[in-house]
């Protein structure tokens, strides 16, 4: 089962999966990373971005897969998440900014954004460590609840939770995309290491779906659990919904410290 580490901040959230994701990068110069956006992974980009000012480290050779972008957003626009993954990833980490890849969401080459983005992944050997978010509606990436467990990257249409969810980023809630470009969840199973990250009591039903419901295509997020490596980390909002909480607690107090995450 997934390894479920609950912390008592977002700040140490982002500094467990710092720690992991430098070792890794120490261990692996072109590490593969797939990026996610939203709020939830900002405090692992700034405990990275911390870690390197600390004790420098040639990251030059890192590579990033972002797990989603908005259909018809220019690039260049403020929220367009190859905005977001260049302003909160590529600049303060000092990431290379021409290998780092975001899905194509250009309506005129929508077709083929898909396949070509599944390929570049492969090309590159895969994804090492994948940063998760959860949505409120159990999405992981944009697979909103129906999507397939096998699917590859492609265009979905946004469950209006998420439309809503996102509403806050946008000067006007109609402003919102009404499609996306994501990472399938046969892309996301298909990584090495998955950390999902949640915080906050609206996400509890959801991560609680994802760790312990049945394995469902109406819960995006439980596809974790036909992955062989899956870290949750969580505060104690979003973990207040888990029945196995203190065997959890009990796993990691006891796990030994060479094993990592
Ligand atoms: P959030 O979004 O990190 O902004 O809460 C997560 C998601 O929608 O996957």
């Amino acid at each position: 089962m997934a390894e479920i580490v609950v912390v008592e901040s977002k700040q140490a959230a982002g500094e467990l999966v710092a720690t992991e994701i430098r070792r890794l990068i120490e261990s692996k110069a072109d590490t593969v990373l797939g990026l996610a956006t939203g709020s939830t992974p900002l405090p692992v980009y700034a405990a990275l971005a911390a870690s390197f000012r600390a004790n420098p480290l040639d990251v030059s050779r890192v590579r990033g897969f972002a797990l989603d972008e908005y259909v018809g957003l220019p690039a260049e626009h403020p929220e367009s998440y190859r905005t977001v993954i260049t302003r909160d990833v590529i600049g303060p980490l000092g990431l290379t900014p021409n290998q780092i890849q975001v899905p194509n969401g250009d309506v005129a080459t929508l077709e083929h954004a898909g396949a070509k983005y599944e390929r570049a992944i492969e090309a590159a050997g895969g994804i090492d460590l994948q940063i998760l978010g959860i949505g409120r509606t159990g999405h992981l990436g944009f697979n909103e609840p129906g999507s397939s467990f096998a699917s590859c990257t492609r265009v979905k249409t946004l469950a209006p939770k998420s439309r809503a969810d996102n509403a806050r980023f946008f000067a006007l809630p109609e402003d919102v995309p009404r499609h996306c470009i994501t990472q399938g969840l046969g892309t996301i199973r298909r990584a090495r290491h998955l950390v999902l990250l949640a915080f906050g009591v609206e996400k509890a039903t959801a991560i609680a779906a994802a760790v312990e419901g049945p394995v469902t295509a109406s819960q995006p997020g439980s596809a974790i659990q036909l992955h062989a490596h899956v870290t949750v980390v969580l505060d104690e909002e979003a973990a207040a919904q888990l029945a196995g909480l203190d065997y959890y607690r009990y796993i990691w107090a006891n796990k030994p410290a060479w094993q990592g995450i």
